[in-house]
């Protein structure tokens, strides 16, 4: 949801006050402006604490980081939108350590939102290709400027098989819906020595159809996990989606497949060559 033009203005004049867990306007608002305000940071999970030792809309957790983003994306989640649900920093920072990331290392987040990841990827030397949906969002992330290369588009319509090279790392909150295949495809960008990295809704680990009961059975034989996060993950970018962290670490000739896999099957037209 696009900030209202004065709410904006509001949350960025360099007055107001968004620290720890509060945001505090400490000055005077005209009343419908400050009814849009009040609006929008009840949507986002604020509660107005009008104490004279407060006075200020208060958050369950601390919105610091995540109103950061939010501010530069011109934008807030809501949870009817299309899925875009920031990586809170916390989570960040457990991600990419959990992904080992390096200096020099190749890493491709295949759906970047507004960079929460890619923005710490490239600080611990990341090089980063991102890949977003919504044409904004993407032209965010090359605003950034931490992505060597970022498409705008649907990653799932990406063929693995135009990149050269697979990725070091893969390291991704995908959308919650859909988010298994997003992970599946994913696979095929990874070499065979990488490690995917990814946040999904925590049903996979439940889920009970013929692709998510496999993807389950694989990970085990590769020696991954899934593993539940804590509830509230998300709370600070205002959804209680329950969500589990899935590690599938590198491997060589295992059930799932990698870009090292599908770059050793035949190719159709070799095979005729062969044959002719
Ligand atoms: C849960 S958000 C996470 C954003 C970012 N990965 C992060 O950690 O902050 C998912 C993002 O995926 C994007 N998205 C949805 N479908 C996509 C697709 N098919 N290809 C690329 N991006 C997609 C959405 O626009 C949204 O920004």
């Amino acid at each position: 949801m696009r900030f209202p033009t004065d709410v904006l203005a509001v949350l960025t004049d360099p007055r107001t006050v968004i620290s720890g867990d509060l945001v505090r306007v400490p000055f005077e608002l005209d009343r419908v402006v400050y009814e849009q305000l009040n609006t929008v940071l009840k949507e986002m999970g604020g509660r107005w604490d009008g104490r004279k030792a407060v006075r200020a809309h208060v958050f369950p957790h601390r919105i610091e980081e995540d109103f950061r983003q939010f501010l530069t994306a011109g934008e807030y989640p809501t949870r009817y939108e299309q899925g875009w649900f920031p990586t809170p920093h916390q989570l960040v920072m457990q991600v990419c350590d959990l992904a080992g990331i390096c200096a020099g290392m190749t890493v491709l987040e295949p759906s970047a939102g507004a960079g929460a990841l890619t923005a710490e990827l490239a600080r611990r030397g990341g090089v980063v290709d991102s890949v977003e949906l919504d044409a904004n969002r993407a032209a965010l992330l090359r605003k950034q400027g931490d992505s060597r290369r970022v498409i705008a588009g649907d990653f799932l319509s990406l063929d693995p098989l135009d990149y050269a090279e697979g990725f070091d790392r893969i390291v991704m909150n995908p959308p919650f819906t859909g988010g298994l295949d997003h992970i599946r495809h994913a696979i095929g960008f990874m070499k065979d020595d990488g490690i995917l990295v990814s946040v999904m809704s925590a049903g996979l680990m439940w889920w009970s159809d013929k692709a998510s009961a496999e993807f389950r059975a694989a990970v085990e034989e590769v020696g991954g996990e899934i593993e539940p996060l804590p509830e509230g993950s998300f709370a600070a970018v205002g959804t209680d989606a329950r969500t589990c962290l899935v590690y599938v670490p590198g491997y060589a000739g295992g059930p799932l497949r990698t870009h090292d896999w599908l770059q050793r099957q035949p190719k159709q037209l070799d095979l005729f060559d062969m044959v002719a």
